[in-house]
């Protein structure tokens, strides 16, 4: 079995992105496209791997953690130049091969990188390239065959004929080279183009000039070429990777009636039988089970949301619902909470931190922050829980059964009592025994004929 190694290339800096992010660290549904490089390279099988940063590069490293080796490129002199200063990892690597990839062309895939790794291996060659056919070849390297279909040459666009610039198979910029093959070619390497950069691609010719074999493996998924120069391309590859992800949902058995504003990330799982409806963002950890209704117009971030569950104009963010919950319209799902089985929240309810059981009830207009809300609580209109008292933040416990009337404030830390009632209109600052009714609020009087005798509306004499 070989061994093998990659070098991904992530030194190049935003300028056409017009930001001061690290190019590579902008993102394809919610994702840096580092990251997806560097998943479809571990996935394909590969642990030591390297990566050149140059442009933000602390950025670069911060994001990407200690798992991986880094080397720094001063100054960008193309892509080859880049190569040599992993030369040191490369190397002390014992790999046979190097696999060599841009950090920008986010949708690669450990297929493709297998399968030009086995076509490397079948052909003997000492460098094979990955390349495809594309609708519009501007600004990609052109793969130059000769007439029996050897690879000859990349012809970098800024450097091609009119003749080669109408050849529409490009480089994808991902290599596979044999170890020593690619050290003796960056050692021949010379800036002599058009920009005056060492061009990794210039390796081609130098290992046929040395009598070793070339190929080009030509994939049929034009996409893992694409890259992102600017922040139209970044909107097109998010579209690819995001209807990517609602096909392979559909084809799973998840109802999308209509994409419209639907983005989920890629590994979402959703259940058997789901919905998405129109302008649903699911994303982060996520995980959504059967039979669910999500939609329209949700925002769920890292949220396990059971089976039969239904969200509609909900927001929620790191908590869990579960089996036959229902929330919204217009619900805020804030972090820390467990809500469910069977619970309701409806219109206007905002729920942070908090426990709700098995088949409690919050209809409408309703807060409830830092609370354990046990089974089948009633909560009324217009309730809240008074949690924060200027310093601190407190809790709220409320037992099974108990009704909070319309327009309560429970003033925490507070407890109610399973099967307590409490009158609507309450402030309720000290706990309430179970069974018991607690009445807290002015009694109210009438003051008989008052509006006949004080005449307070105009045009009353
Ligand atoms: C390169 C290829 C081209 C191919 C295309 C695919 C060369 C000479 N050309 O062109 O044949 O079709 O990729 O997308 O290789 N980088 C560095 N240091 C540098 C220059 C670049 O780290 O000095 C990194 C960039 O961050 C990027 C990658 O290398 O991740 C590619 O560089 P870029 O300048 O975008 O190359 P292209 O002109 O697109
Ligand atoms: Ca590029």
């Amino acid at each position: 079995m070989n061994k093998n190694c990659a070098v991904i290339l992530a030194a190049g800096d935003g300028k056409r992105m017009k930001s001061d992010l690290s190019k590579v660290l902008s993102k394809v549904l919610f994702v840096p496209m580092i990251d997806w490089v560097a998943n479809a390279v571990k996935a394909s099988g590969i642990s030591e791997i390297c990566i050149v940063t140059g442009f933000a590069g602390e950025q670069v490293k911060s994001h990407m953690g200690e798992s991986f080796s880094y080397a720094v490129q001063e100054h960008r002199l193309g892509t080859g130049h880049a190569v040599m200063q992993a030369l040191d990892f490369i190397k002390k690597s014992d790999a046979d091969n190097v696999l060599i990839l841009n950090g920008d062309a986010p949708l690669i895939d450990a297929d493709t990188i297998r399968c030009a790794c086995r076509e490397h291996m079948d052909t003997n060659s000492a460098i094979t390239l990955v390349s495809a056919s594309v609708p519009d070849p501007a600004g990609y390297g052109r793969v130059i065959r000769s007439s029996g279909g050897k690879l000859v040459r990349v012809a970098e666009h800024r450097d091609a004929t009119p003749d080669e610039l109408t050849i529409n198979e490009v480089n994808s910029g991902l290599y596979w080279f044999k170890k020593d093959d690619l050290i003796y070619a960056l050692s021949q390497m010379k800036p002599e183009n058009d920009q005056g950069e060492y061009y990794l691609t210039d390796a081609v010719g130098i290992l046929i000039a040395a009598g070793l074999e070339t190929s080009a493996y030509k994939t049929l998924n034009s996409h893992v070429v694409l890259g992102a120069n600017d922040r139209v391309q970044l909107m097109q590859l998010n579209e690819i990777a995001r209807m990517e992800v609602l096909h392979r949902l559909m084809i799973s058995g998840v109802d999308i009636p209509c994409t419209d504003g639907i983005i989920i990330s890629d590994g979402v799982p959703v259940g058997l039988g789901s919905t998405i409806l129109p302008n649903t963002i699911l994303r982060g950890k996520t995980q959504v089970g059967s039979n669910c209704t999500l939609g329209p117009n949700c925002l769920i971030e890292n949220c396990i949301i059971q089976d039969n569950v239904k969200l509609c104009n909900v927001q929620a963010e790191n908590s869990t619902i579960k089996n036959s919950s229902d929330a919204g319209p217009f619900a805020h799902i804030r972090p820390g909470c467990e809500i469910g089985p069977n619970v309701h929240i409806g219109n206007f309810v905002e729920v942070k931190n908090s426990v709700l059981d098995d088949g409690s009830k919050v209809p409408h207009l309703t807060y409830i922050g830092d609370s354990d809300i046990g089974r089948g609580v009633n909560f009324g209109c217009g309730s809240l829980t008074v949690n924060y008292d200027g310093k601190n933040k407190h809790r709220t416990t409320i037992k099974d059964r108990a009704f909070i009337g319309c327009n309560t404030n429970l003033l925490a830390p507070v407890t109610v009592g399973e099967f307590a009632f409490i009158a609507a209109g309450s402030t309720i600052s000290d706990d309430v025994p179970p069974f018991a009714l607690a009445i807290a609020r002015g009694r109210q009087t009438n003051k008989e004929n008052w509006v006949a005798e004080k005449k307070p509306y105009k045009n009353m004499d």
